[in-house]
């Protein structure tokens, strides 16, 4: 039954880009926001947790045409990578949704209609560069110029890195194209704005005294926008645009950044279409709609758009604005930028193939203050803090007691303890004070010091002596036994929201589901003990090693991505463009038809690199070892050597032959083919790889 104080939370992470995978810095925040939700639904409230993927824009509109097919199917492909990448790393949506859905499409319209409704709607030209070979208007990023306050070569269209300087590109001296080389054109198009300068009284008012904000989010915002008038929204962008068209504009496009955040509301929709109730019980504003709670988890990059022209909108819209927005910093990786050459641009996925995805829960966790300080993940801290912390304290204590209660279980009584159980359920509601704040890193120091004295009370108990003692020891090693598995149960639900999966063990353990907070307060009795089996094992440095090596040769971070650390080259090597030579079909020319049977006899599976290895006897082989997905792997010598650095190849996709028989060669057995290119008019042989997206397993068809 619900509480009387029951809260009715709608939380949301911000829409991942749909042109690039997971890494680890996106992660602090999905993360932080299903720990959040989690500990609300343990806490008896109603929260839903809601996201989808932002897919609209030129970035999309460019790598589908690099990758030569549709935008719709570029989506469809990352949405299953983003889907994969969360439910391994634990994180449960209620609903995850698209900005290129049908509900976006009438819900923007709604906001739109809203905003003409009240006049926030202007009309206006403006200079943009075109490059005239891609056809396309190019955004800021695009371009590349020289910087027209310092002179310094190779700076981007909006802001220049060397003196800090921000422009137009239009300003750029010398601009180039990052998309085809040429040079941009100055093209005058018609722009819509919305002029939220019509909102600035509302806007600081709410800003400053709604408590959705962080005062420091407050005084900034104050210090830097809304100290002058605000200056209207470019909100329109004319075809080619991967988008939504206006209605009321043909040809002209909204904005992915004004559909991105109308999506927490059309995923809102889709979800109360599958679980019932109506929209405005969420959204809805004034006194017919029953008081709920939004919560938006956003980085600091991101700000300004949450807090001014989203706030506007809805305003103008007239729904419910967010009770909190909650900002977080950035990620760094041993104290510096994620980046590529150090390895430490690291993809949800590479960790997945290498670590356990509670352990970066935890580090996470044990980091987060709720501030919007950055986050460092320092990977010598990270080994020894999970070692120390979940394998040392929380497993531990469990592994190295609970086997002596799998015959007897728990005792008939809570065996007296010195206090030790009263006094961490007496900590519950500090605990939980330190979980509403997003001060994660208080809860888990609160939890740690209960698991310190829980394994000092096993320490000076000392159960195994009292195993050896026999049948007299006998209830004495119940009791202990039992006070240490109840201790375990307690940490186990204090960390449930943080460590989903060990909760669940916990719960097998002893006592069944965890499905309450109170059920800290509350030690068990006379039940039956399980076998406990350790599932977080302590991590190696040679898995930190794996990881950092293969992120080396994982894809290329996206576009966005690079906004987030600066000084990559910003595009795709796929989207550069090629010189076809003029007849290479003369030099080998095609094989005798066959069949589609023919073809189909032919396995053709995309394989991940784990390991690759110089063979030293042979001139051109190396011994790779493929994985086809899951536990099946084979070993495959390639006649690649010389072309390929084999510590380059491990991480990467390729495509194998995995129904060739198996070949005895010299140096081994050889189970399968990569299959690579090679021919008239370039030297090398060329590895295949599929298209972002395709898993390990995926067969060719
Ligand atoms: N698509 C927009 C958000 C639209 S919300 C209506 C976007 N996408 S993103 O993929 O670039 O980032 C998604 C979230 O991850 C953002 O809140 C962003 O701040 C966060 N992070 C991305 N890289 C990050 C780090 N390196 N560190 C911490 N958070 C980072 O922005
Ligand atoms: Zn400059």
């Amino acid at each position: 039954m619900p509480a009387i104080s029951q809260r009715r939370l709608l939380v949301t992470s911000a829409l991942p880009y749909a042109n690039g995978h997971i890494h680890l810095g996106h992660l602090v925040e999905y993360i932080q926001t299903d720990i959040f939700v989690r500990f609300q639904k343990l806490r008896g409230h109603r929260a839903i947790y809601l996201c989808a993927d932002d897919t609209h824009g030129t970035a999309i509109m460019i790598r589908a045409r690099a990758e030569g097919r549709r935008e719709q199917d570029l989506i469809a492909a990352m949405r299953e990578a983003h889907l994969a990448d969360f439910s391994g790393f634990q994180i449960a949506f209620d609903h995850y949704g698209s900005t290129d859905s049908e509900a976006n499409r009438a819900l923007c319209g709604e906001f739109w209609r809203a905003l003409r409704a009240r006049g926030l709607v202007v009309s206006r030209a403006v200079q943009q560069l075109f490059d005239p070979q891609a056809g396309v208007f190019l955004a800021d990023r695009f371009v590349k110029g020289t910087c027209p306050k310092c002179r310094a070569v190779d700076q981007y269209g909006d802001s220049c890195e060397q003196c800090g300087a921000s422009y137009s590109p239009a300003d750029l001296v010398d601009p180039v194209s990052t998309l085809s080389g040429a040079v941009p054109e100055i093209r005058s198009a018609e722009h819509l704005f919305v002029t939220i300068e019509a909102l600035h009284g509302f806007l600081a008012d709410w800003t400053r005294s709604s408590g959705a904000l962080d005062p420091r989010i407050a005084n900034y915002l104050a210090g830097h926008f809304l100290g002058e008038p605000l200056r209207d929204w470019d909100v329109s962008r004319p075809a080619p645009y991967f988008g939504f068209e206006i209605p009321d504009a043909p040809g002209h496009y909204w904005y992915v950044w004004f559909d991105a955040p109308i999506g927490y509301v059309a995923a809102t929709a889709e979800w109360c279409a599958t679980h019932g109730g109506s929209l405005d019980e969420w959204w809805g504003r004034g006194q017919a709609a029953p008081t709920a709670e939004i919560h938006h988890f956003i980085g600091k990059d991101i700000v300004y758009f949450h807090t001014l022209f989203w706030p506007a909108m809805l305003e103008a819209a007239n729904r419910a604005l967010p009770a909190k927005v909650r900002v977080h910093g950035f990620l760094t990786v041993n104290g510096q930028k994620m980046s590529k050459s150090r390895g430490t641009f690291i993809l949800a996925r590479t960790y997945l193939d290498h670590l356990d995805p509670g352990m970066l829960r935890y580090y996470y966790a044990a980091k987060l203050s709720g501030g919007i300080d950055d986050i460092d993940l320092n990977l010598e801290e990270f080994t020894a803090k999970v070692n120390a912390d979940l394998v040392g304290k929380v497993a531990n204590l469990a592994s190295r007691t609970a086997r002596w209660l799998e015959t007897t279980g728990l005792s008939a009584r809570y065996p007296d303890d010195g206090g030790l159980f009263a006094a961490a359920a007496a900590d519950a509601e500090t605990i939980a004070e330190a979980y509403e704040a997003c001060d994660f890193a208080r809860a888990m120091r609160h939890v740690m010091q209960a698991a310190d004295r829980a394994n000092a009370y096993v320490d000076a108990e000392q159960p195994w002596k009292l195993a050896k003692a026999g049948a007299e020891a006998a209830d004495r090693l119940q009791d202990v036994a039992s006070v240490a598995v109840n201790l375990f149960r307690q940490l186990a639900v204090y960390l449930a929201p943080v460590l989903p999966r060990l909760a669940e063990q916990a719960g097998t353990l002893v006592g069944g589901p965890i499905r309450s907070w109170d059920e800290a307060t509350r030690p068990l009795a006379g039940l039956p003990v399980a076998r406990f089996e350790p599932l977080i094992r302590r991590v190696e440095a040679t898995q930190v090693e794996a990881v950092l090596a293969a992120s080396r040769q994982a894809e290329a971070p996206s576009t966005e991505s690079i906004r987030s650390s600066p000084g990559a080259s910003p595009m795709d090597p796929t989207t550069q463009p090629a010189t076809d030579p003029a007849a290479p079909l003369e030099a080998e020319p095609l094989a005798a038809e066959c069949t589609i049977d023919d073809f189909t006899k032919i396995d053709l599976r995309v394989a991940r690199i784990l390991a690759a290895e110089e063979v030293p006897e042979a001139r051109k082989l190396l011994k790779l070892t493929v994985s086809l997905g899951g536990d099946v792997r084979r070993t495959v010598f390639a006649g690649i050597k010389g072309f390929h650095d084999p510590e380059k190849l491990v991480g990467r996709l390729v495509v194998v032959v995995a129904n060739l028989a198996p070949r005895q060669m010299k140096f081994g057995l050889s189970e399968g083919m990569v299959v690579a290119a090679s021919g008239a008019g370039a030297e090398g042989v060329f590895l295949l790889s599929p298209d972002a997206g395709a898993l390990p397993g995926m067969r060719l068809h």
